[in-house]
């Protein structure tokens, strides 16, 4: 080794030892008769002096030095005195005096400071992501994903669970979204999908006699890009045989409990984790992953809405619509400005308005003068206040009331919730709320391909009850499907699986997939289950959505080493990128229209 000692290592103890130390200049200062240079490694920050008289050598190479410098330094430890301790660093009561000090490498002017925490535009960051990384923060985050992975496979292996590796050169999976393919030399105008999952392969593992598998699996989907999105990804991916639901929950919440725990024992994580049925939760919350850290619930007025002499209210109800509400505590006060940014927010989820109703009185005696809104008129006194009432109002708060199609409701007031909670300060950050949805529908109509969609994944078992009413309506079909959430994020999902032949090929049918397609592409799964299929379910979670909410950051690409940007491209290594024409002739391939151009 070229160092005997981490630079954040040295304490107290060691004073008097002679230690050998390698890093980065993470500062040099000159004092004149004295340079001090705080020398970097991953372990932390120590200082060094450098003395003229006593080591004219090592003073002449300190003198020439700059940031970012590699060193190599052997030096004396020595206690600082009481005046000059630094508390704010863990070597803070050490500096080492230097009797050497050898240049490892010299380093150009970094195009950000590792030393200061500037704001740094992320795509610059992103091409220079070795210094960025260098950064202390990054470097913490790298440690919590180290920390994170270490965890689960001990827990797992704990639990029986056998870490078996699936392909990632496979054939195309429904789990929804675009695949990412590989065009096969082997096999001209033939292609591998990288998975969005190991789903089938877990599957299938199962019917191999595995009993409890888990991986943590590299997924990949081309889908469109959010802050908690990257096309490619990782996931605890877990299948288990012979079990049902509250084996799988009850394994989640010792293992996100206890993850918690270990990685973040400063916050609170309320046991036992609450359960929402997917019904329940669109009811209270318009969505599927509430924040459940706060109330803020919303509340129906589609009867009262029906019965209005407000034409676009019975109208909406009329065409099948809803009209629900939430409530602002103290919004009463609100300027016409600040209730229109509302509506405007709205307006971008998909509302073609909102309706607001301030009240100044107690709903239930208001008059009109202690009730301002814009369509009081049209809705009349009577109804504003069943709707203040309904919505649980006090004297002083808004009503906010959205009309439409159920989903966008949904949407909509979901996004003004989380809105209101961050306005009002409701949202506690030493609190991670887990929480599990369950009783998914199992199918929902898509619009667009006049077609059942599996709101999971088409391997999800139906639930026995609702079996019958796969072919009559199959709206009404829950799934054996759950979710866990956390803090308004979607960690993970999973569900009791199909293992017969004749169940997977009704849903496939359900589903618009007809016998032969569902044998060319599904047969080796169709197959298996006639060899002896175990009844079986799973789950896989998100861990770099789990990292984040760790690490207390809404942005997928900071708990990640080498992220993709938002279009999917690599700003340091430049993929994605055209291959030469020598390798599109190999690959039988040829580019129809290409806006790169394939560098010299
Ligand atoms: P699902 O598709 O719900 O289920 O994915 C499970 C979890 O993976 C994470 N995730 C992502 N994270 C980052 N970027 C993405 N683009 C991305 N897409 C998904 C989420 C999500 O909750 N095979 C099933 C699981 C099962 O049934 O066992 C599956 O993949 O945290």
């Amino acid at each position: 080794m070229l160092k005997t000692h981490g630079c954040g290592t040295l304490r107290a103890t060691h004073a008097g030892e002679t230690v050998t130390l390698a890093g980065w200049v993470h500062r040099r200062r000159d004092h004149g008769q004295l340079i001090f240079i705080d020398l970097r490694d991953r372990d932390g920050i120590v200082q060094v002096v450098v003395r003229p008289d006593d080591h004219p050598d090592a003073y002449a190479v300190a003198n020439g030095v700059r940031g970012e410098y590699v060193l190599r330094i052997v030096g004396d430890v020595i206690e600082r005195s009481e005046a000059t301790r630094n508390p704010n660093i863990a070597t803070g009561d050490v500096e080492v005096v230097a009797t050497s000090v050898e240049v490892l490498n010299a380093a150009k002017t970094p195009p950000f400071s590792v030393s200061e925490d500037d704001e740094v535009n992320e795509l610059v960051r992103m091409q220079y992501r070795y210094i960025d990384l260098r950064r202390s923060s990054m470097i913490a985050t790298l440690e919590l994903r180290h920390r994170l992975n270490q965890f689960i496979r001990d827990f797992m292996t704990e639990q029986g669970f056998l870490e078996v590796e699936t392909p990632i050169l496979v054939a195309a999976t429904p789990e929804g979204a675009r695949d990412y393919v590989v065009p096969s030399r082997l096999t001209p105008g033939a292609f591998y999908a990288l998975p969005q999952a190991p789903q089938q392969f877990k599957q299938l593992l199962m019917v191999a006699g595995v009993e409890r598998y888990f991986q943590i699996a590299r997924c990949f989907r081309d889908e469109d890009l959010r802050a908690d999105r990257q096309p490619e990804f990782v996931q605890l991916d877990l299948e288990w045989s012979f079990c049902e639901e509250e084996d799988i929950l009850g394994l989640l919440e010792d293992l996100f409990a206890g993850l918690a725990a270990a990685l973040r024992p400063d916050l609170t994580v309320p046991r036992p984790f609450p359960r929402l049925s997917w019904h329940e939760a669109m009811e209270r919350y318009g969505s599927d992953k509430p924040d459940l850290r706060y109330g803020l619930e919303l509340s129906d007025c589609s009867d009262i809405a029906e019965m209005s002499g407000f034409g676009v209210f019975s109208s909406t109800i009329a065409r099948g619509g809803r009209v629900r509400g939430i409530v602002m505590p103290g919004g009463a006060s609100l300027s016409r400005r600040e209730v229109d940014a509302f509506t405007s927010l709205a307006k971008t989820m998909g509302a073609p308005g909102l309706v607001s109703l301030q009240f100044s009185a107690d709903p239930s005696e208001a008059t009109a003068d202690e009730i301002r809104s814009p369509v009081l008129r049209h809705l009349g006194i009577d109804d504003a206040r069943r709707v203040g009432e309904r919505c649980g109002a006090s004297a002083g708060d808004l009503v906010l009331l959205a009309a439409g199609a159920p989903g966008m409701v949904s949407t909509v007031l979901d996004g003004i919730r989380r809105e209101l909670a961050r306005r009002l300060d409701l949202i506690d950050d030493s609190i991670l709320n887990f929480g599990f949805i369950t009783d998914f529908p199992l199918v929902e109509w898509d619009e667009e391909s006049q077609r059942w969609d599996a709101l999971h994944h088409p391997f999800t078992a139906p639930q026995s009850e609702d079996a019958h009413l796969l072919n009559s309506d199959p709206a009404q079909v829950r799934a054996r499907a759950y979710d866990t959430i956390c803090n308004g994020f979607e960690l993970g999902s999973g569900s009791i699986r199909i293992h017969e032949r004749e169940l997977q090929m009704q849903i496939f049918e359900l589903l618009g997939v007809d016998a032969e397609e569902a044998q060319q592409r599904f047969g080796h799964m169709l197959n298996a289950f006639e060899y002896g299929a175990p009844p079986h379910g799973g789950f896989a979670f998100g861990i770099d959505r789990v990292a984040m909410l760790l690490a207390g950051t809404e942005n997928i690409r900071e708990v990640i080493a080498f992220p993709k940007t938002m279009s999917a491209s690599d700003p340091m290594t430049g993929a994605p990128m055209p291959i030469t024409d020598e390798q599109l002739e190999e690959l039988h391939l040829r580019v129809r229209e290409a806006v790169v151009v394939v560098a010299e």
